[in-house]
């Protein structure tokens, strides 16, 4: 049964698979012999081979081994499990934080613990799959609005329920483009929402590294609920809340994927409060990282590609259908460049997905330029 749909996959050009790196993430990964320019990773600081983050997770591995062996509710979390809860806390001036495996279990875990039956929840039609499933999981009722239409989500969120939810991203992973925070909050106060934002792709990022709330000035109260992950821009694993302490203990009580799964292995904790020290510290990686979006989005547009309304270190470059996006990611690997293409059901518009980040020098940047000035994408010739 499996080969053949694998077969179908296959011949139209979306059967998935995985390379194998032999090298470290950074600007250059290595699979098999050869070296490629990096243009994949969410690791927007380059903080995954960060030798002080490194030093940090190691020690933390000597003090308190490798796994932690159940759940954190079952067999206790280490202090420092704690300490990246109040790290969070302060860093998003929230009253409390807590932590979950991953971003993917977060979402999955905490929305269907916040939605009762008496809920309706309002989401993004961009969301990422996480919060697509969550909401699943959830079982109530879930309006989708178009992408970014406040109107729509206005209309939509007058005519129904008792307890209103809107979940938004503040960075749309596969366009790079940004929520309309601003909009979206003052919508929620009118209507008596919470708002749940998922800023896997926005701390770090934006807001000087606060994350997207930070970004639009916007003071955390407690129907807000921030979400976010270490896995991005802070090199690391793992995901959290930032919200009010009522909410955590609730979450802690009720998110299935939290109750239900083995804790995060405490050198990982380490890692994250590490990274999140080195971004208070303010190194210059994020002026980096932003003059290195800004130049690859301004050169992408000189050469004639189509950025797709993106306004992030999440550059995607339209390419006019499928067979086309294959082609040009053919011919950046053949040039050194590792960007892979982005197919559906992920996107419903293939697309090359390029991620520039604080690592990449100017070379790394004018190589890519180079190979896309190549091959231009054909509703563009
Ligand atoms: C917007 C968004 N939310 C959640 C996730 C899931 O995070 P994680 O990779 O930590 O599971 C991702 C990453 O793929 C994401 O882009």
């Amino acid at each position: 049964m499996f080969s053949q749909k694998l077969q179908i996959l296959k011949e139209k050009g979306l059967l998935r698979e995985i390379k194998d790196r032999v090298s470290p993430q950074g600007p250059k990964v290595k699979f098999g012999e050869r070296e490629y320019i990096n243009f994949s990773s969410n690791d927007y600081l380059g903080l995954s081979i960060h030798p002080y983050i490194i030093d940090r997770a190691k020690r933390a591995m000597d003090e308190y081994g490798y796994g932690s062996a159940a759940s954190r509710l079952l067999g206790g979390g280490s202090i420092l499990h704690k300490g990246l809860e109040d790290k969070i806390a302060q860093f998003k001036d929230t009253e409390a934080a807590l932590i979950f495996n991953s971003g993917y279990s977060a979402n999955t875990g905490i929305i269907p613990a916040f939605a009762d039956e008496d809920t309706a929840i309002f989401s993004d039609e961009l969301n990422h799959a996480s919060i697509i499933d969550g909401c699943r999981l959830s079982k109530v009722k879930t309006l989708i609005y178009r992408h970014k239409d406040l109107s729509h989500l206005e209309g939509l969120i007058k005519k129904n329920a008792k307890r209103k939810i809107v979940i938004t991203d503040t960075v749309f992973s596969m366009d790079g483009d940004i929520a309309p925070l601003s909009d979206i909050y003052k919508i929620c106060k009118k209507n008596n929402a919470m708002l749940y934002t998922d800023d896997a792709h926005g701390t770090g990022v934006l807001g000087n590294g606060k994350g997207a709330l930070a970004q639009f000035n916007i003071k955390p109260e407690p129907w807000i609920i921030q979400m976010g992950t270490f896995s991005k821009a802070l090199g690391s694993f793992g995901a959290f809340i930032a919200c009010s302490s009522d909410v955590t203990e609730w979450t802690l009580n009720t998110a299935r994927s939290l109750i239900f799964s083995t804790a995060l292995p405490t050198c990982i904790v380490a890692a994250s409060i590490a990274a999140l020290e080195l971004i208070e510290k303010d190194s210059g990686l994020i002026k980096r990282l932003w003059e290195n979006r800004d130049e690859l989005s301004r050169r992408l547009k000189d050469i004639g590609y189509d950025i797709m309304g993106s306004e992030t270190p999440i550059i995607p470059i339209k390419t006019g259908g499928l067979e086309n996006t294959l082609r040009i990611s053919r011919h950046l690997h053949k040039k050194g460049i590792f960007a892979p293409a982005i197919r559906p059901p992920t996107v419903k518009e293939p697309r090359i997905r390029i991620t520039v980040t604080a690592s990449h020098s100017d070379e790394d940047i004018e190589r890519l330029i180079e190979a896309l000035r190549e091959i231009k994408p054909l509703n563009n010739q």
